[in-house]
Order: C-alpha cells, then structure tokens, then sequence
C-alpha cells in the first residue's frame, strides 16, 4: 500500500494551525464556498450549501458575516474548551482561539454571536444553561477580565477586571454546588463567591496545572489537574493534596452533575471515581501517545461525554469512557447501525482487506498482482486514519487509480452504503487514529 508522498499531502491537507488563525478564517470561507458549491452540482444539495445558495440568491454579499460563519470543525486551529447544548445533546458549545462556535455531529461549526475574541477558558453555570462565563483575550491584544454572557453567547459582557487584572483565566470553573461560587486560574486561584462580580485571591494552584473542575457536592471542594498529578483542595484552594498516588501529568479533570470525577493520567489513562473516597477505576487506556485535554459530560445524559484531543480533535464516548467513536455521524451510529454497515463490510470489501479490516498478507498469493500491492488494512495499523471520511467514501466509490484492485464501487454501492462502510471501518479505529483523523494526521506522524 502506498500513501500519497509527503508533498502531496501537504498539498491536500495544509495543516492549519501553523498560520495566524484569523487569516484562514477568512480564505477558509472561499475554500468552503467552492466546496460546498462543487458537491451541489455534483451530488444532491446540501442543507448548508442549499442555505448558502439561499442567499446568494436572496442578494447577500459572499463575503462578510453571513456566509463566513459555518467553517468545517477541522478548520478550527484550538478548541480551548466545550460544552454541551442542553437542548440538544449532540451540539457543542466550543471556545475556540478565534470565539464561541456550536457545532454538530455533520461537522459543521457556526459562530455564536459577532465576537473573535480568543477564548481561553469558559465555563457555564450549571443550574442556568443561558449562562456563560469565559476570559482570554480581545483580538486588539491584552486581557478579557471576566466575561459573561446571559443569552449562550450571542452577546458578552465583562463583569470584572478580576483580581489584579484584567486577568485571563487560563481556566474557570463554576461550581455545581452553588453557583454563585466562580474559581479561576491566574497568578495563582482567585474565587467570586458573587457569581463573578467580585474576586479575591484564593491561595496557589498546584505548579502547571492545566484544568480546573468544581464539586457538585461542596463549593469549597475543587480539583486540578496538574503537571504532578491530580489534586483536590476542600478548604476553597488554600491547601492541596494529591488525589491519585501516582503523581503522572494529568491533562484534565471534570466532575458530573451526580459527583463523579473524571482525570485523565497520561500513563494510566482515563479514570473515574467518586467524589465521596474516589476508588478510582481505569475507564480506558488505549490513548497510544495521544490524550485527551478538555472534558464535557453531556447533562442529559451522562454517560454520553466529548473530549477535545490533544490534535484538537473531538472524539466521543457514548459508554461513559469505556470506548471511543468519532464526533462526527456519532448520533446515528448506533450498534444496528454499525452491524449492518458490517454486513456490507463482509459482503464487498472483506475478501481482500480481511475480517476485521486487518489486510491481505504479502504472502498470500491471491493478495499478489501485476503491481505487487496488497489490500491494505483499515484498522489501526495502516493509513486509512489519514483519510477523512469523504476521502474513504470517494476511494470506495471511485477505486484506486494506483491500482485497479479497488474497483469502483460506486455501479454496485449507493452512496449510503459508502458513508455507511467508512462508519463500520471508523469503529475500528482506536482513540488514537480518531484523534488524528484527516487533516490532523500531520499532528501524528508516529
Ligand atoms: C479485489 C480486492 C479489493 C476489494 C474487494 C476491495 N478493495 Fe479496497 N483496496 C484494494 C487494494 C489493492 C487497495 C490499495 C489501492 C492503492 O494502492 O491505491 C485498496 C484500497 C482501499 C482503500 C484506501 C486505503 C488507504 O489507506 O488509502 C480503502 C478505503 C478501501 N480500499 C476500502 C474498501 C472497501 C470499503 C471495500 C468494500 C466496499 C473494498 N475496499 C473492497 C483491494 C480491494
């Protein structure tokens, strides 16, 4: 099997964060346009290229806000934080570099409100979802002090400088058992106990500590993940000591509605635990070299969480962390519709990349042809992770042009079924090539 050469991949796939993030945006809108426009003559409309034709033909300009504000999810340098739409499950608030987005499992990420202002920590009060809080800093430079929302972003308002500031909390954290109790990160913890009017400082936070997470049990009680492990202080941050012996970097911590702790110890992996004498249990820990950075539990349901991987990928768990899927289509692949996706698989596809996805072996004689190329495998171990998935479904459709062993499919597969094949080859993949998917694979060349 042969992988595009470098050069070509970078030719397909630029990675993205390397350039100043406010100028992609802008290029990015012409890029989508041109997409969304050749996929509409090519195949049936799209609901976003059909609302972009929309209004183009209601007369609106193709460059400015309207058009600007629906980008891909992997066109997104930094997702600094999420969280989930109370209203709908499968959305995502995502504080990003360049301001807030929500975005869904289609991919699709739309601005909230007008501001770009980078967000490096945000936060929502758990008993009034209309809430949010965040702070970072305004696209002139400087600090964003404290910043609230009352209407899930459309509009902000700073409602402090923030002790010694403006500060910009590199983490924030509202606490789930009383929210007037607000914590943030910068020099050192500082508290509001007026929902983020007033703040003083609260003692130090443990050295490189990356995440911050309330208690649902006692607004005194807050945790963080840090450089030297995962630490708990239960008197408001003046003292803290470990909560996990073995002292790993811990990437993140979150704490569910009901008091279930989540961290993630590089080594160990993801773990979970009571707030009530923790007996920490492993949830899963095949992350390879990747990791997961920030955590949202879904409040309607939680064992339904999203986490933001280091590649800046959105990966999901609809088991509470045992396993992992793509953000992307995660709403409806359910478990029928994988196993018939499988079917399909075992119909068409396993008798030359195997049961399972593993590949032909080079030894086997039917795997030889005129080219010497065998079927690759799709799982974990070989490239198909650096495919996106309209990259595997155009393959499956169209064939190989290097090797005319992959017929096209597409005489004897709908498109459905192509989109479906991708599913079932995606629930293959472990939480690393999830992570790398795409785009982001430059992000893993392991
Ligand atoms: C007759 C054997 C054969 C069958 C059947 C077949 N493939 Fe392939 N497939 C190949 C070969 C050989 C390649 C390597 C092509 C190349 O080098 O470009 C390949 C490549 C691919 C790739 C690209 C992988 C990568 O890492 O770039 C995908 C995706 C793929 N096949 C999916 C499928 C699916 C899905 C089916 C069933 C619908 C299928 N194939 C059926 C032989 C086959």
């Amino acid at each position: 099997m042969r992988c595009p050469s470098m050069r070509d991949r970078r030719r397909q796939e630029p990675p993205h964060d390397k350039t100043h993030p406010m100028i992609p945006l802008i290029r990015m809108e012409f890029q989508t346009m041109h997409e969304l426009v050749r996929n509409t003559v090519k195949t049936a409309l799209h609901p976003v290229a059909a609302s972009v034709l929309g209004l183009l033909a209601a007369g609106f300009p193709i460059v400015g806000a309207a058009v600007a504000e629906t980008i891909p999810i992997d066109r997104i340098a930094h997702i600094h934080d999420l969280t989930v739409d109370p209203d709908d499950g499968s959305r995502l608030y995502l504080a990003t570099h360049d301001g807030l987005f929500v975005a869904g499992p289609d991919e699709k990420a739309t601005r909230v409100g007008g501001s770009t202002d980078d967000l490096m920590s945000f936060a929502v009060d758990p008993t009034n979802f209309d809430v949010f809080f965040a702070s970072g800093h305004p696209v002139g430079g400087g600090n964003l002090g404290v910043m609230e929302s009352r209407d899930r972003g459309a509009t902000w308002q700073r409602i402090a400088g923030g002790d010694g500031g403006p500060v910009d909390f590199h983490a924030v954290t509202v606490s789930q058992a009383d929210p007037k109790v607000i914590y943030g990160m910068f020099k050192g913890l500082q508290v509001s106990r007026d929902g983020g009017r007033t703040w003083r400082n609260a003692g130090p936070v443990p050295e490189k500590t990356f995440d911050l997470a309330g208690s649902a049990r006692d607004p005194d009680t807050i945790y963080a993940a840090a450089m030297g492990g995962l630490f708990v202080s239960r008197d408001g941050g003046r003292n803290w000591s470990p909560a996990f012996i073995q002292q790993r970097p811990t990437t993140l911590v979150e704490v569910s509605a009901e008091g279930r702790v989540y961290a993630f110890v590089y080594g160990v992996g993801l773990m979970v635990g009571e707030e009530s004498g923790f007996g920490w249990e492993v949830r899963s820990n095949e992350f390879g070299n990747r990791y997961p950075v920030k955590m949202a539990i879904d409040p309607n349901d939680p064992d339904r969480i999203h986490v933001v991987a280091d590649t800046g990928a959105i990966v999901t768990s609809k088991d509470g962390g045992r396993s992992w899927v793509s953000y992307m289509g995660h709403d409806r692949e359910t478990p029928e519709f994988v196993a018939g996706a499988r079917k399909v698989y075992e119909e068409y596809c396993q008798a030359c990349h195997g049961r399972n996805g593993v590949g032909e072996r080079p030894e086997d004689k039917h795997g030889q042809d005129d080219y010497g190329f065998v079927a690759p495998p799709l799982d974990n171990s070989s490239h198909g992770w650096h495919h996106a998935d309209g990259n595997l479904a155009h393959t499956i459709l169209n064939g190989s042009s290097r090797n005319p062993r992959m017929l096209p499919f597409k005489d004897i597969l709908a498109e459905e079924d192509a989109t479906s094949v991708v599913a079932y080859i995606k629930s293959l993949w472990n939480f690393g090539s999830l992570a790398c998917q795409g785009a982001r694979h430059m992000k893993c060349m392991h």
